[in-house]
């Protein structure tokens, strides 16, 4: 007892040593083969976050050399160099052997541990970073040789790199420790699996004892508590190298997390302040559902049900007297046997297998990918005799199982559709009985789509990417609810002028009201657009895809004759420009709901840019192009210009540029490139758009015309951006928070796209996570470009600033 206070003792009096030798300037960073340290003395990060020193465990006389922060009192080691050879007294030492490895030698010079990296080169140097990473590295040539986040002991911190490296082909995993007072390496494991699906887990010994579900690009779908990538700061990376791994920033250095994996095998998100003291803020093994595979094959794991595990409808318990003791390891077997007809040979008589939909599940283990759009992943299922259930996932696409499903768990909020195959006499006959009806509808539909798309769209369909195209052929416009007419001809009392709400891109918008008395707001496209139906077309494949409170939400089309319209959702309050440049109504946006309306914008085009494969340019996004709900929250609307990218496409040129001036990039406006970032780009302008109350339009200032940008940019040089604020906002409370804005929207509307950050980044800046933002450069669109090149650049400029409405301009063939 005495000795083991003694020890803890002993740790505070490190943790002040190593405070006092900072302060007086001691301290180094760096272990040399001259300049090693012994047990007693330690080394501090240069931003004195870590210390690497000699410590013991609780309840341990041992010693071992390893890496904590330097505040953490308890001085628990989130690296361990010695794990599996403590030393038994206090005369051990780190330096840098003759080989050039980093080395803890014992009071005999015996090695206890080694980077053994195999090198004859001397004058190396192990150096501690301010990230916790330790790195062996040749002096002169500044080479690294070894680092200890490649060789994690049990902690995933900031910017260490989890996944597989390419060049060396080791997959970096945590090992949990064998228990709270000894670092030897324990029987659980954590890391990441599949490069196709990439997904976390963790392993005892050998067996996945917890899996996160499959990165969607933003989250883990396996873990609904999960808020998004920008939040959680998870991130998956594709370096040059082909390396795949999972790496996480704080925007707020002052909170910091990291992630443990405990001896018990749960992984454990610590979160401190200042690193004074670690609050657990999320495990991974919350309930006994989260255990892998814990009701076995085809069976279901509820949290809320008693007992937790059933079997999936249309299995059984395989051993029904283990299942009722409550032991669920065999797992369920079918009831029927599968039939497995292709549907090229299967009979008329419709004794095909079906698929069972089961919601909100977390999906099955161990599945594959399919690069097939949604229409054709249940088709591309049922053909395949192995596959025993699929999946169509945002921001992952096509699953398909073929092995036994392990791991399926109910959540009572987020989750996935999973569709589990099942032979006929299984399923719901009604269900049936619809998706054959359903299945003759979309082969009709096809028919007519195709005969339609030969007519109409042969030019459009030679230029989109090949899926596209499946995509809207074989059911997109099935599963779009279609109205008549005559209904919203009706609904729009004969589409009234004084019940015409705005003129968008493509033609007006009307106000209407259904039978039923929901209100809608039809869009009408002109008759003579020539490029109308292309529009139409893609607004319709791309919204009806989309799901976001952000995003206005399409409620159906009708196509009849020369007519062709669209149905969304009605906003009462219209459009933002209505309130923005409007002096009256400017005074019911005060600043909260100012940012509520920025930050809204933001996540819509995050979801856009970032949720799906499919990543989505806008291309058009501006004031009008934001509509306000009952409490002012905006919704994007106006898909017309989407462009769906391909998982892998990021910029792309365009010889029709449709967009509106002013909130147009210039490597758009000029180039005709359009990337995330020239959304980013028109973000920017609204912004600054949001803040001042002012159009983006030319307006007079003393020294002549200036646009919004460029005035934006003056009052930066002249330190007076409060200048450029609306005055019904200016009020002195939230006076940082809104010239922070001004400064983000600088940093949007940069003449080089490169030099403008993505959204999420915008986000975090917004919300103060990412605290210090760079300065600004002179943006795109300042005075001297506009006034110099307005004639030859801009023919139409004129025009189309006044009246701001989108233009559609054919750069020469
Ligand atoms: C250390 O030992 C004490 C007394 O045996 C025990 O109560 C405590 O849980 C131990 N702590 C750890 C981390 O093992
Ligand atoms: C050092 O690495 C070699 C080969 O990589 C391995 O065979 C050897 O066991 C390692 N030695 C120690 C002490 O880890
Ligand atoms: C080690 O560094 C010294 C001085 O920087 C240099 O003269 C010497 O050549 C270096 N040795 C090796 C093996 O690089
Ligand atoms: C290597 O570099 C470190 C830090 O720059 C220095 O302290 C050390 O003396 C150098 N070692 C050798 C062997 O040159
Ligand atoms: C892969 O390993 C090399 C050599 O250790 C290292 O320089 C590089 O940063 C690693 N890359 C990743 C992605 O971990
Ligand atoms: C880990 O695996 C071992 C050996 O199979 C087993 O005895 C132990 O119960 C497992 N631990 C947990 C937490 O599942
Ligand atoms: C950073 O986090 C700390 C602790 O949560 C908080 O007090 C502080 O306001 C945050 N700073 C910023 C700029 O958000
Ligand atoms: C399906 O996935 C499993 C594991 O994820 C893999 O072993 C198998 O090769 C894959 N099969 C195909 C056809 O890709």
């Amino acid at each position: 007892m005495g000795l083991v206070r003694s020890m803890i003792n002993l740790s505070y009096f490190l943790v002040f040593l190593s405070s006092f030798c900072l302060e007086f300037g001691h301290a180094t960073d760096t272990i040399t083969a001259l300049n090693f340290i012994k047990d007693s003395e330690t080394i501090i990060s240069n931003g004195g976050r870590f210390v690497l020193g000699f410590f013991s465990p609780t309840n341990s006389t041992y010693r071992y050399v390893g890496i904590w922060y330097r505040r953490d009192s308890t001085t628990r080691a989130i690296w361990v160099a010695n794990r599996n050879k403590p030393l038994k007294t206090t005369s051990g030492f780190l330096t840098i052997a003759e080989d050039g490895n980093l080395v803890v030698l014992d009071g005999e010079k015996t090695i206890l541990w080694s980077s053994n990296v195999t090198s004859s080169v001397s004058n190396m140097s192990a150096r501690l970073l301010d990230t916790g990473n330790l790195v062996l590295q040749e002096n002169n040539t500044g080479l690294i040789t070894w680092e200890s986040f490649q060789h994690p002991s049990d902690s995933w911190l900031a910017e260490m790199k989890a996944g597989t490296n390419a060049t060396t082909g080791k997959n970096v995993r945590l090992t949990s420790w064998k228990s709270p007072s000894d670092p030897a390496v324990g029987t659980f494991s954590a890391g990441t699996y599949s490069f196709d699906l990439p997904e976390a887990y963790i392993w005892n010994g050998s067996s996945p004892h917890w899996r996160s579900g499959p990165w969607n690009g933003m989250v883990f779908i396996g873990i609904p508590t999960m808020n998004g990538g920008y939040l959680d700061g998870i991130n998956l990376v594709e370096d040059k190298e082909g390396s795949f791994y999972f790496a996480f920033d704080f925007l707020n250095k002052s909170a910091q997390f990291h992630y443990v994996l405990s001896a018990e095998g749960n992984v454990l998100k610590a979160f401190s302040i200042n690193g004074n003291y670690w609050v657990v803020m999320w495990s991974s093994l919350m309930s006994e559902c989260d255990v892998y595979g814990k009701c076995g094959a085809y069976g279901h794991c509820n949290p809320e049900d008693k007992p937790i595990c059933s079997c999936l409808e249309g299995f059984e318990p395989k051993n029904i007297e283990e299942w009722n003791r409550e032991d669920w390891t065999s797992g369920c077997v079918r009831r029927t046997p599968l039939q497995c007809m292709r549907l090229s040979t299967g009979g008329k008589d419709g004794k095909k297998d079906g698929f069972l939909e089961v919601k909100m599940m977390k999906t099955p283990s161990l599945a594959n990918l399919s690069s097939v759009l949604e229409d054709s992943c249940r088709y591309r299922c049922l053909e395949d005799c192995s596959c025993t259930a699929y999946a169509y996932v945002a921001g992952i696409g096509c699953m398909l199982w073929t092995r036994d499903l392990i791991d399926l768990r109910k959540f009572s909020s987020g989750g996935v559709d999973v569709y589990v195959r099942l032979a006929y006499s299984d399923l719901d006959k009604k269900e049936e009985v619809l998706k054959v009806i359903v299945i003759v509808t979309v082969v009709i539909g096809m028919v007519l789509v195709m005969a339609l798309c030969t007519l109409f769209l042969c030019q459009w369909r030679a230029k989109r990417k090949e899926n596209l195209v499946d995509n809207m052929n074989q059911d997109k416009l099935q599963e779009l609810p279609i109205f008549s007419l005559e209904e919203l001809a009706s609904a729009t009392n004969n589409f009234h002028q004084s019940n015409k709400l705005g003129q968008g891109g493509f033609g007006p918008v009307y106000k209407g009201k259904l039978l039923d008395g929901q209100e809608i707001a039809v869009k009408r496209l002109a008759r003579s657009s020539g490029q109308g139906l292309e529009e139409f077309m893609n607004e319709v494949v791309v919204i009806s895809k989309l799901q976001h409170r952000n995003l206005v939400r399409l409620l159906g089309g009708c196509v009849e004759g020369e007519e062709k319209l669209l149905v969304y959702e009605y906003m009462p309050n219209k459009s933002l420009d209505a309130f923005l440049f409007d002096p009256i109504k400017q005074e019911l946006v005060d600043w909260k709901k100012r940012f509520n309306i920025i930050e809204g914008v933001g996540r819509g085009l995050l979801y856009l840019h970032r949720d799906s494969r499919l990543k989505i340019i806008h291309r058009d996004l501006k004031a009008s192009n934001i509509l306000l709900d009952e409490e002012l929250n905006p919704k994007i609307s106006d898909f017309g210009m989407a462009r769906i990218f391909g998982g892998n496409e990021d910029q792309a040129n365009t010889e029709r540029i449709v967009g509106t001036y002013g909130y147009m990039s210039p490597e758009y406006a000029m180039e005709g490139r359009f990337s995330e970032k020239s959304d980013v780009f028109s973000f920017g302008v609204l912004l600054l758009e949001i803040v001042s109350g002012r159009k983006n339009t030319h307006f007079y200032h003393d020294e002549g015309t200036v646009s919004l940008v460029g005035l934006a940019w003056k009052m930066w040089n002249i330190d007076n951006l409060a200048a450029l604020v609306d005055p019904k906002i200016s009020r002195s409370s939230f006076e940082k928070e809104i010239l922070r804005c001004i400064h983000v929207g600088l940093l949007c509307v940069q003449e080089f796209a490169k030099d403008r950050p993505t959204v999420s980044i915008v986000i975090s800046m917004l919300k103060s996570e990412i605290v210090d933002l760079p300065y600004p450069r002179q943006p795109g669109f300042t005075v001297n470009q506009i006034t110099s090149e307005s004639e030859s650049s801009y023919p139409n400029q004129k025009v189309c600033s006044i009246n701001n409405v989108t233009v559609s301009m054919v750069l020469g063939r």
